[in-house]
């Protein structure tokens, strides 16, 4: 089979197209043809490493979906290692089953983004009716989804965006305000009359997360749930108290899908958003499996919007 193998940590130019045997499945796995796979930005963490996802030589990736081999039976993932192959040998309890009323491409673009958008609205801070939160890349994969379950949560959005290209998806998506990031906490100041934001949701790190406190109403939650431009400083928790007993999370899908039953209840609500179309997932990029390497460099350099996948089968 076809897989994008990584001999070590570096830069993109490390990931490479392999011809390898197919993966045996263990005790509890079952093999799967890969129709789709995700690309994250948690793939980049793992390329470049070490102490993220697969240690190299290895496969790398994690979410996709396609058919069990054996059953036809159709699939999705977001924690399946190797994913970035035309198969993968899949822990059976690893594996959500796909409804009739959803493609298989688009369940490999939603899984894994619209479970964290879903547990970060629902549960790292649950969005009451009228609270404004700032959703920080909010026409990247993950925030074009949270913006619209944000929405569906009763609440208002503000956005951050890097052009006008993805200020107007991001507005599509639902964001009552769409604004840039040079000063944005005071923007989020005026737009809420001074009091400041429910929530901050933080997937950008380095170059938002100190500002991002200032933008917080007392006792407002700052959820940091990954660092596209590089980790925060530490962040010494002196400095909560006088800024308005606030809250941190550092959260990650892992653990709000951390047993097969948590798996399933969340992908059921995503499904059941998805099918009843009061979600739109937008799938901004279709590349090969060869080129795998690109949608990486892509993604990396703020050029993309919505889902990137990539298709072995093309
Ligand atoms: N904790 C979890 O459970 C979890 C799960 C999934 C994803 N994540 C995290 O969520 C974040 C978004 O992931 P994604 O896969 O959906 O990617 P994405 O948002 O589609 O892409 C990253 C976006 O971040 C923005 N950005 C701002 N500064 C950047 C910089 N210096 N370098 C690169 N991008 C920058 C860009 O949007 P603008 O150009 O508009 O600024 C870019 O398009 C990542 O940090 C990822 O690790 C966390």
């Amino acid at each position: 089979m076809r897989a994008i193998f990584f001999e070590r940590n570096g830069g993109p130019e490390v990931l490479e197209l392999r011809e390898l045997p197919e993966p045996t499945p263990a005790d509890g796995q079952v093999l799967v043809e890969v129709e789709a796979v995700g690309v994250n930005y948690r793939d980049i963490y793992e390329r470049e490493g070490p102490g993220y996802g697969s240690r190299p030589p290895a496969v790398i990736g994690v979410e996709g979906a396609g058919t069990i081999a054996q059953t036809g039976e159709r699939v999705a993932w977001s924690d399946v290692p190797g994913s970035y192959a035309e198969f993968v040998a899949a822990d059976r309890g690893r594996l959500v089953p796909i409804p009739d009323g959803i493609s298989t491409e688009v369940a490999a673009a939603a899984i894994l983004q619209g479970m964290t958008a879903h547990y970060l609205a629902h549960d790292s801070y649950p969005v009451q009716a009228g609270d404004w939160v700032v959703v920080h890349a909010a026409a990247g994969g993950v925030g074009l989804l949270l913006t619209q379950i944000v929405k569906l949560c009763g609440g208002r959005v503000i956005a951050t965006t890097s052009s006008d290209e993805k200020a107007d998806l991001a507005r599509g998506a639902g964001a009552d305000e769409v604004i840039g990031y040079d000063g944005f906490a005071e923007r989020v100041r005026e737009i809420t009359a001074g009091e400041g934001a429910a929530a901050v949701y933080d997937g950008v790190g380095s170059s938002t997360f100190d500002e991002g406190l200032k933008a917080l109403r007392p006792t407002g939650f700052m959820i940091l749930y990954g660092a596209a431009s590089g980790q925060p400083e530490p962040l010494a928790l002196s400095r909560l108290a006088p800024a308005g007993s606030l809250y941190v999370q550092r959260p990650t899908l892992l653990t709000y899908a951390r047993t097969p039953e948590l798996l399933d209840a969340r992908a059921t609500a995503l499904f059941e958003l998805l099918e009843s179309g009061k979600l739109d997932v937008r799938i901004g990029g279709r590349y090969p499996l060869e080129r795998a390497r690109q949608a990486q460099e892509d993604l990396a350099a703020r050029n993309t919007t919505g889902k990137l996948l990539l298709l072995p089968r093309e």
